[in-house]
């Protein structure tokens, strides 16, 4: 076979080497009959290749058909690497490509309806562009996602789901290395498992059935099993009524549940561990990546401490009277009531990264535990970045009498779950656990505004295609 580099590999020190690369023609440009430049790009990088007329190598013909390319159609393009003397402002790599040939191997449709250019550019290039008297049209969010397969060739977007793919891979090594397995659970269960109306309901056989909520009910099964720890990676569905920034229909749950030996705090140390080792992860490893999301929505770096912090609800609420915000110390605290705190968080002690934990019981699942000293609040934690909400967890009930109890006070029908409660009839260890969602995680340590920039096909009330 060729030899072929890849455009990101192409940098001063191939200086007149001959190099073959394939990508898309992203942007076409003749100068004349006897000029062209081409800007080929290749997994968000990009390099510009020029055609100049010379006897036996590049023939007017070549430098016609390469101006009729349409956008985004395939190239491959043979030619000597060159180095300019001014900096090239139009490409993402430093060096030309004095081309000497060039095949097109797959065409695309003349009109394509994304420009990739003008969706990867930010709101300020956006601003200046129109001050500037360009035509320009921007790319609305809707016409990303009806063409994702187009939005998805931006340079930021092709950065945001390798970091999501880096999350999931260093939560899978961390979770390993901790004697954790990995596991599966079913997506087509009896009953629902996280209560509350927002499941799909769907006929099974016959028999009435549901779309997992979470894998909650059989990663606890599987304890009862004597995994002692297990992860799973998957999907999870919630028939979300609602139309936000932060939820999708379907979603990718990061799950951890394991034995506690004394206390729930086992589980949050898991958490600070497995999270502090990711961020560093990700700065340490996507720093590329990260920048290149920064040029198009540009952020700030996660604050984040090396012991995370942990706060109790009621110190929570406490902060919050404090700055004259008003909660209900045994409901639950709304979108805003978090955003506040996680700026007061900020404030006082420099991370945007924090735990709060002892959460009124009445507003926790019925599987959670109540707290030993005082069972208005339970074993729980909520644990949030810039201010939202990316995991919940507790320590479970392990008692099938109480367990029973607390389904039938929040008026789940026991029969739907009498499997899992039978589980704990035939010895089961104090446990605990947490979920993650992944997209939630990408969106709010990139600071990106919307979660459906971090799923790859978002699916939401209003969305069930591409
Ligand atoms: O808070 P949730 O509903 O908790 C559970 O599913 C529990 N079984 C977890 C546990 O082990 N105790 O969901 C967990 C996480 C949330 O913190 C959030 O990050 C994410 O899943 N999440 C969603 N992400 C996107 N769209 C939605 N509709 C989400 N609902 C929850």
């Amino acid at each position: 076979g060729k030899k072929w580099t890849e455009v990101k590999d192409l940098t001063n020190e191939l200086k007149d080497q001959v190099v073959l690369i394939r990508g898309r023609a992203q942007a076409i440009r003749a100068v004349g009959k006897k000029m062209a430049f081409l800007v080929v790009r290749e997994r968000g990088f990009t390099v510009q290749c020029v055609l100049t007329v010379a006897q036996d190598v590049v023939s007017p013909q070549m430098v016609k058909f390469a101006t009729s390319l349409s956008r985004e159609s395939i190239v491959d393009i043979e030619g000597v690497i060159s180095v300019p003397s001014q900096p090239i402002t139009g490409a993402s790599q430093q060096v030309e490509i004095q081309v000497r040939k060039l095949y097109s191997v797959n065409k695309a449709v003349p009109a394509l309806p994304i420009n990739i250019e003008d969706a990867a550019r930010s709101e300020l290039e956006i601003e200046k562009a129109l001050q500037a008297g360009e035509q320009l049209v921007r790319v609305n969010q809707d016409t990303r996602l009806n063409f994702r397969v187009l939005d998805m060739r931006t340079p930021a977007n092709q950065a945001i789901f390798r970091i999501q793919c880096q999350v999931e891979n260093i939560f899978r090594q961390f979770l390993l290395s901790e004697g954790f397995v990995g596991i599966h659970t079913p997506k087509l269960i009896a009953g629902s498992s996280e209560g509350g109306s927002a499941v799909f309901r769907f006929d099974y056989k016959g028999t009435p059935a549901c779309l997992a909520q979470s894998p909650q009910l059989h990663k606890q099964m599987a304890i009862c099993g004597d995994f002692g720890r297990v992860f799973e990676v998957g999907p999870v569905f919630r028939a979300e009524d609602s139309f936000t920034h932060r939820h999708l229909c379907e979603f990718t749950g990061l799950d951890v549940e394991m034995e506690i030996k004394e206390h729930y705090s086992e589980v949050m140390d898991i958490v600070d561990r497995l999270f502090v080792t990711m961020f560093d992860g990700l700065n340490e490893k996507c720093s590329k990546e990260l920048e290149a999301i920064n040029r198009q929505y540009p952020f700030e770096k996660l604050k984040y401490l090396r012991k995370t912090l942990r706060l109790t609800f009621e110190e929570g609420v406490q902060m919050l009277k404090e700055a004259g915000v008003e909660i209900d110390p045994f409901g639950d605290l709304n979108t805003e009531s978090e955003r506040k705190l996680g700026q007061l968080v900020l404030e006082k002690y420099g991370t945007e990264f924090y735990i709060l934990h002892r959460y009124p019981l009445a507003v926790r699942p019925f599987y959670t535990m109540p707290c030993h000293d005082n069972p208005k609040y339970s074993n729980s934690f909520d644990v949030f970045i810039r201010g939202e909400e990316i995991i919940s967890g507790a320590q479970r009930v392990h008692v099938p009498e109480l367990l029973t109890e607390r389904a039938q006070a929040v008026g789940i029908d026991v029969k739907t779950i009498s499997t899992y409660i039978d589980s704990f009839r035939y010895g089961a260890p104090p446990h605990g656990g947490f979920g993650v969602g992944l997209e939630r995680v990408v969106m709010l340590f990139c600071a990106l505004n919307n979660i459906r920039k971090t799923s790859l096909f978002p699916r939401d009330p209003q969305r069930i295609t591409p």
